[in-house]
């Protein structure tokens, strides 16, 4: 079956499916105002690192039309759009791609100021259609590297949703499964439910199940058995931003996933593109975690499972220290450790 389109740009509008309504309904939310994509992007609609990225590409060419809308003067039009970028930056702090996207298409507004307006929303929609093509270029290079690793009927245990749906298109960690599977490779997949939101049991099921990928879901808590009953051959997983020595930052639960897969001596592979290597930091401890409402953690789909007044502590991610993680599969080879080194030599290429 035909692969999930996560991210269309269509008739000057951005057309995302609503994540949100995942795996109940399939919905599909039309951004024709930037501001429309910033909510769209907090409330998690569009979600996972690569697809934020994108998404927020085309969000600068939409504040580029508004903008022609409402501002006579130049000056104004590109203030407009300045203004647009820090906002759709103020949207969710941990995934570096945000920012990277946001970074390229701020270089193609400030080399191209002195053009027309209508030529800089043309130069601005170019370079987002690159960003998106890219991306889906990229995760076809991850699938091909991360492929190396998987052994033929692999059990792989995935965390969050790293996939078509977090991305342009096909995915990073199960972009690879999705690569070995369509070698033939029999591959089953254990996919975390991932608490708070439900990525894994809500989003990862329902693209594979499209897809024919045989998975088997499972409650966050039964990943260890699992692993204790040999059900599991390796864990690969995305990442928000990797740092200069390896550390990542996923989705809330990875760290926990990476030390029960070292204690069972499994494989931990992170699978992510290069544009999320954040090299101005230099540990995990520098990146910021996000952290949200109490409500995603005292209730599930609106319904209350806690004590009204109930304390929470609800950080979005963690960060699984270098030393846990056998690989970075990335689109242009797989990292090793010491990561440091390969990390360096990575970005050179
Ligand atoms: O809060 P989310 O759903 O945006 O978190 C997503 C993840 O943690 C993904 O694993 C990560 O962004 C990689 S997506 C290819």
């Amino acid at each position: 079956m035909a692969q999930v389109k996560t991210i269309e740009w269509k008739d000057d509008k951005l057309i995302l499916i609503d994540c949100t309504k995942l795996p109940l309904k399939e919905e599909y939310l039309i951004c024709k105002k930037y501001s429309d994509l910033a909510k769209a992007i907090k409330s998690l609609a569009v979600r996972g690192a690569p697809a934020i990225g994108v998404s927020a590409a085309y969000g600068v060419v939409l504040a580029a039309i508004e903008g022609e809308k409402e501002n006579n003067n130049k000056e104004q039009y590109m203030e407009f759009i300045y203004k647009a970028i820090e906002q759709l930056a103020s949207t969710r702090p941990t995934a570096v791609n945000l920012f990277w996207a946001l970074d390229r298409m701020k270089m193609i507004l400030d080399i191209n100021k002195e053009l027309s307006k209508n030529k800089i929303k043309e130069k601005l929609l170019n370079e987002a259609n690159l960003i998106y093509e890219e991306d889906i270029q990229c995760n076809k290079n991850i699938g091909k590297y991360g492929n190396e690793v998987i052994p033929h009927r692999a059990n792989v245990l995935t965390h969050c949703n790293a996939g078509a749906l977090a991305t342009a298109g096909y995915g990073t960690a199960l972009g690879v499964i999705r690569y070995a599977h369509h070698l033939g490779k029999n591959i089953h997949v254990y996919a975390d439910e991932t608490r708070p939101l439900l990525q894994g049991a809500r989003l990862t099921t329902w693209e594979l199940q499209k897809e024919d990928i045989p998975v088997t879901l499972i409650t966050d808590n039964m990943a260890g058995y699992a692993m204790k009953l040999n059900k599991i051959n390796l864990v690969i997983t995305g990442a928000d931003r990797i740092t200069a020595n390896g550390d990542t930052a996923n989705k809330i639960g990875t760290y926990s996933v990476a030390l029960l897969a070292k204690e069972h001596n499994i494989p931990f592979y992170i699978a992510a593109p290069i544009s999320t290597i954040d090299m101005n930091l230099k540990s995990g401890d520098e990146i910021v975690i996000e952290e949200r409402d109490n409500q995603e953690v005292r209730e599930v789909f609106g319904q209350a499972i806690a004590p009204n007044n109930i304390d929470t502590f609800n950080p979005a991610f963690d960060v699984t220290p270098n030393e846990y993680i056998t690989g970075i599969i990335t689109e242009v080879g797989i990292l090793r450790p010491p990561y440091n080194i390969s990390i360096k030599n990575a970005m050179k290429l």
